[in-house]
């Protein structure tokens, strides 16, 4: 299938809702008018109303970084699916690295976090990936396979067009350290192919994360079976958001899946 880059921004737990505002300002003019890119952000949970707010008319989308799969409940800390909806979400993320090794986060919490934003009707962003030790003693595969399977046992073939798999080295995130060509398409094919291994030709767009930069996008985005990258760093300053953006557009590479 032939689909557009997808180019994410996760801003984790960074810019109060008035930065948060301006620079989503910032990225919806230089977003409009894209031929083969998606741009999508993902902001703290009290920036996401003043973006909302800055991306209405706009071709940007926005959503959360996390979400809980009740509607509503005693969870403290938490913030449900319909509460996203009402800012006008189109998306959440679910068991990225910080959220998997920061805050204990397992492959069955996850899923349930998966299954609540999929019946909830977003789209799910599911971030996968080994950490350096697991990589060193050649568990990367391994490892992807048991985070896919938490979600790929209990999906419903109907829900699987709501979903992206973002892969993200633990050790390739926030550290300088961009893995290397060989190393995405390893990876990339892997969840690939155990994907369709259970749910034959429906596995969904790949993105990579960790460390992308305007000086390794160009590369990255060409390594087959990326379907575009999930950014933490580089999403937060506009010079360099809006270069990933010009790359993604000038590379003519068609992204299959
Ligand atoms: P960096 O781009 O800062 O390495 O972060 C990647 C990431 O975790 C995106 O979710």
């Amino acid at each position: 299938m032939k689909r557009k880059r997808l180019l994410a921004g996760n801003w984790k737990m960074n810019l109060t809702g008035k930065e948060a505002a301006a620079l989503a300002s910032q990225i919806a003019t230089g977003a409009a008018n894209l031929q083969r890119t998606e741009v999508w952000v993902a902001p703290t949970f009290t920036s996401l109303a003043p973006v909302a707010q800055a991306l209405q008319h706009s071709q940007v989308s926005w959503g959360a970084q996390n979400a809980h799969w009740e509607p509503c409940g005693a969870f403290t800390g938490e913030t449900s699916v319909p509460m996203l909806k009402e800012l006008g979400c189109s998306f959440s993320l679910a068991g990225h690295s910080e959220r998997r090794h920061i805050f204990g986060e397992t492959d069955e919490l996850v899923a349930q976090r998966v299954f609540g934003i999929l019946k909830g009707g977003l789209t799910v962003v599911l971030c996968v990936g080994e950490t350096l030790k697991e990589r060193e003693s050649g568990q990367t595969n391994a490892v992807l396979e048991r985070q896919l399977r938490a979600v790929l046992d209990k999906i419903e073939p109907e829900q699987v067009k709501q979903v992206i798999i973002a892969y993200e080295p633990v050790w390739a995130i926030g550290t300088g350290k961009v893995a290397t060509t060989k190393e995405i398409e390893a990876a990339h094919a892997c969840i690939h192919s155990f994907w369709n291994s259970k749910l034959p030709d429906t596995c969904p767009p790949i993105l990579y994360g960790g460390s992308v930069a305007p000086d390794n996008f160009a590369e990255i985005v060409q390594v087959p079976l990326v379907g575009g990258a999930l950014v933490g760093g580089a999403s937060l300053t506009f010079e360099k958001f809006k270069k990933l953006i010009a790359i993604s557009e000038e590379v003519t590479v068609l992204v299959r899946n």
